[in-house]
């Protein structure tokens, strides 16, 4: 296999080349490719078409991002970008790391693949930003790791890494303080690079995955078990993150949880290694042989010898080493005339600098969703009725396209009638602000139908997961289904897959002969789900996701995680595949007339079913419409 690995100088970057080294390899580092110059990218990679790209460069300076974030999006997003549009348009896979740092460190249990990024410092931002990427190539793995230990970068005046530096302190200093704070795994670089490999030989679906070692500590007790291991005496006072004041926030707890592939060793075994590597272990000390006299949470914070304690690498930094005791050493230096250069080069706008949540990777997990707990929630009911419907001009330039009419009654009591039918008595209708009035006039408080009716107001139609935001105090801690105000099922009852949903995420799937226009589901011969693709060009198979999904209260937090794809809107199959990551989605199979009555063609073919609804009802002939809203 034709591989190109970018970054190749760095920690990572010059492991991932020994790791790979059985393959047609082309090492590339800033002097080959500068990898935030779009034009340059694009013709380099159609130039060398490789089958697989890794890149392992990054911007890492977590402190100086806060200042140079524009800087920082070039590298960690324009960047990535860059690539991934390249690598798309040669068919190759693409490898990119992210970094424990896109979450906010609430959760002390770890974080999972599928949880919501949520960054609190700049570069955490923009290695977030960066994840994009995910959105312009289907053949990428996004990597998340931290901590990074190993040999230092081949870049000149390269740092060591924060184990050498411990090591050298420790010689130096009798006494040290270190921050016993910041909760997050130490990996080495080199099973970083082995399980990059076992990722692209297995057989493993493009999608995030979390590589670290396994277990986790504070940094002082990473510090203190690199003494035990390398035999040093010293004396540690544990202390608070705040007694070392820097400009960027780290998170508190971010441990990744990988539950996708082959675990690694610990942490501890992994040190281990690089101890033996660098030599640094004359005489092994049996772990728990402690010299080290460390002090139980020190009660008074003191600053004895001027140490600061800053993460080494959060992210594998082939450009850069982190900063670790001095602000400005030669290293940063030399890396931030590299990239004003670049700038002054490229002078290139980085895309939109507000933080907007990301979306998930397809993956391929087969899924047992929807099971009962022990708990059974209520369902509640949304209704999204906003939208600027265009494809219904001139008619939608007065009125809302859910109140037009579909035979004898508007639009949106079709949807309406469809949750009341399921057994639904809480029910929100979102709307866009111009029509609020009308439809509170149709349809008031839902006394009429013996259900309690809420208004909420979409200011602009910013895609269909809104509707979980905007109706998130709404769900609280309830199930909801949502169904779109232009969606008429004609056929299918509901009240089974609503009654017996509990948790996780319920979707259904229709077959149709027009599947490119929304979202598809494709199935293996078990009914089993492999993937879902929103309006894809080349279906995978013609079963269409209509405009009802079940979801648990969850479903509020994941569509916050959503970020708009190259349209001004999230997409609802992102919310899917959150779900289907956790291996949480349950995919139904429903009968019958579906419509989604956005285009005259439907509108008609709608009004046209009613009728004939209506007229064999007045018949006498047994119909699923007896019973409407009328
Ligand atoms: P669409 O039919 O995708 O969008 P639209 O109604 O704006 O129509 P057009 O494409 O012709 O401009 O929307 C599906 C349903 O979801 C429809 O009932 C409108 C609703 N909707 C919202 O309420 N808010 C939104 O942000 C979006 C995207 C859709």
């Amino acid at each position: 296999m034709k591989l190109l690995i970018i970054g190749s100088k760095g920690m990572l970057g010059q492991e991932l080349a020994k790791v790979f080294s059985n393959y047609e390899l082309t090492l590339w580092d800033r002097e080959e490719l500068d990898i935030t110059d779009e034009k340059a990218v694009n013709q380099k990679i159609r130039e060398l078409q490789p089958e697989l790209i890794i890149n392992s460069a990054a911007y890492n300076a977590v402190d100086d991002c806060e200042e140079k974030f524009e800087l920082a999006k070039k590298i960690n997003h324009q960047g990535p970008i860059n690539l991934a549009k390249a690598a798309n348009k040669v068919g190759a896979f693409l490898i990119h790391y992210s970094t424990d740092y896109v979450f906010d460190g609430q959760k002390q249990e770890g974080y999972l693949e599928y949880d919501l990024p949520a960054p609190i410092s700049k570069y955490g931002e923009s290695k977030y930003l960066g994840e994009e990427i995910l959105e312009h190539n289907d053949l990428t793995f996004l990597i998340r790791t931290s901590r990074l230990f190993g040999k230092s970068a081949l870049i000149e005046g390269a740092k060591k890494s924060f184990v050498e530096i411990m090591l050298k302190l420790a010689d130096e200093k009798e006494e040290l303080d270190i921050v016993d704070e910041e909760v997050s795994s130490p990996t080495y670089v080199v099973d970083l690079a082995e399980q990059t490999k076992l990722l692209v030989e297995g057989d493993y679906a493009p999608g995030i995955y979390h590589v670290t070692n396994e277990g986790a500590c504070t940094w002082c007790e990473f510090a203190c078990e690199i003494f035990e291991r390398a035999n040093k005496t010293v004396k540690i006072n544990p202390v608070a993150c705040s007694v070392f004041p820097r400009s960027a926030k780290r998170p508190m707890f971010s441990s990744l949880i990988n539950s996708k592939l082959p675990k690694m060793r610990s942490w501890q075994d992994a040190l281990q290694s690089f101890l033996d590597e660098i030599g640094a272990v004359e005489k092994v000390s049996a772990p728990g042989g402690n010299k080290v006299d460390r002090i139980e949470k020190a009660p008074e914070i003191h600053l004895s010898d001027g140490f600061r304690m800053e993460e080494e690498k959060v992210d594998p930094a082939p450009l850069v080493n982190e900063e670790l005791v001095a602000p400005e050493s030669p290293v940063e230096k030399v890396f931030v005339e590299h990239v004003q250069q670049v700038e002054q080069k490229i002078n290139v706008v980085s895309n939109s600098s507000t933080h907007s949540p990301r979306s998930f990777a397809p993956t391929s997990v087969k899924t047992t969703a929807g099971r009962q707990s022990d708990t059974q929630k209520n369902m509640k009911g949304i209704i999204l009725a906003g939208g600027k419907g265009t494809r219904l001009h001139p008619l939608t330039k007065i009125t809302s396209k859910q109140l037009l009419t579909i035979y004898n009654k508007p639009m949106v009591m079709y949807p309406l009638e469809t949750l009341i039918k399921s057994g639904i008595k809480d029910i929100l209708i979102i709307v866009a602000p111009e029509y609020a009035g009308q439809y509170l006039q149709l349809l008031g408080s839902g006394k009429e139908w013996g259900v309690k009716i809420t208004y909420e107001i979409q200011d602009a139609p910013k895609g269909l997961p809104e509707a979980f935001i905007i109706g998130e105090n709404f769900i609280g801690d309830d199930n909801v289904t949502l169904i779109l105000g232009d969606n008429l099922f004609f056929d299918h009852d509901f009240t089974e897959d609503i009654k017996s949903f509990d948790k996780g995420g319920r979707i259904f799937a229709v077959e149709v002969p027009d599947p490119e226009r929304f979202g598809v589901v494709e199935f293996d011969i078990n009914k089993q789900v492999l993937s879902i693709e929103e309006k894809p060009k080349e279906p995978k198979s013609n079963y269409a996701i209509p405009g009802i999904y079940i979801f648990d209260s969850r479903v509020a937090n994941i569509a916050k995680g959503i970020k708009p794809t190259w349209r001004p809107e999230t997409d609802i199959t992102e919310v899917h595949k959150a779900y289907l990551t956790i291996n949480e989605l349950d995919v139904r199979l429903i009968r019958g007339r579906w419509l989604d009555t956005g285009t005259f063609e439907s509108l008609l073919q709608a009004g046209n079913i009613v009728a004939t609804l209506e007229y064999q009802k007045k018949m006498g002939f047994n119909t699923k419409i007896s019973g409407g809203i009328n």
